[in-house]
């Protein structure tokens, strides 16, 4: 098993290796659009495959994923884990939230227009949890927040702690542009461990068991992943 604690300096991370081909220098650097491809290619190796939630519907190709993963990446907010071969080998991919103002109309359900019928069952359970759950209302004095909306390292490079340091990254994002809340909802046991790991609080909790369309539970993840949880950390407490 590799080593849990990596050093990070000034970028560069010295993570033990777990075999030969893996890399023990990596660099944490910020996404820019011109890393759209090779962010879809990572996303498209892992995420697809391995989030919880996609292996259970078994995704498949889904363009609808795809635009909801790349939307942000001009806010230069998302970073990137890079080995020395110049790979990506992990991605944490963020977007600014803002508050609704009195007058906005109400936001669309993102299952709604989704031509995907798998990924649309996923998004209708982001709309369950938006009527369960609503940030703004635990934190009245909040205006906007940093959404955590993808988490994904190369299967090869787990449990090594890069999430660690991709959402050390962000926070230290959030932090220099006043930005006093990160949001993180976890579908899987593993991302809610990091978050676990640096601080955060649950806030939010539903059970597979609880979620229930028509009497019947839409979702039934492998073990560990039981639950799908919303954990935030606040920068100015
Ligand atoms: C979630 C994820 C990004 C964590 O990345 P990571 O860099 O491996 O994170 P860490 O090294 O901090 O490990 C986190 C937890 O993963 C588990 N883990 C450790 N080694 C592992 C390995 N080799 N393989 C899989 N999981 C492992 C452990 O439970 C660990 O927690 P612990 O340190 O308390 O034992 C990664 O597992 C992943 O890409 N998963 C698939 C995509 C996904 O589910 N994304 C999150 C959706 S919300």
């Amino acid at each position: 098993m590799a080593s849990k604690a990596p050093t990070v300096c000034d970028g560069t991370a010295n993570v033990d290796a777990k075999s030969s081909e893996i890399d023990k220098e990596l660099t944490i650097s910020v996404i820019t659009e011109a890393d759209t491809e090779d962010v879809l290619d990572l996303l498209k190796r892992f995420f697809f495959k391995d989030e919880p939630l996609n292996t259970y519907v078994q995704l498949g190709e889904c363009k609808e994923l795809e635009k909801y993963c790349t939307k942000s990446l001009g806010e230069h907010s998302s970073y990137k884990a890079v080995n020395s071969r110049g790979e990506i080998v992990g991605v944490i991919l963020n977007g600014t939230i803002m508050k609704p103002q009195p007058g906005d109309e109400p936001p669309e359900k993102l299952a709604t227009n989704c031509a995907h019928p798998k990924f649309r069952k996923i998004m209708a359970l982001m709309d369950h949890v938006d009527e369960q759950f609503d940030i703004f209302e635990l934190y009245p004095d909040i205006d906007r927040f940093l959404d955590c909306k993808i988490l994904s390292v190369d299967t090869n490079y787990r449990g090594m702690g890069i999430a660690g340091m991709l959402t050390d990254r962000t926070l230290e994002y959030a932090s220099q542009n006043d930005i006093k809340l990160i949001h993180v909802l976890c579908s899987s046991h593993f991302s809610a461990r990091v978050m676990e790991k640096m601080d955060f609080t649950e806030v939010f909790r539903l059970p597979y068991a609880d979620y229930l369309v028509d009497g019947e539970q839409v979702f039934d993840p492998e073990k560990p992943h039981v639950a799908l949880r919303i954990l935030t950390k606040r920068l100015d407490h």
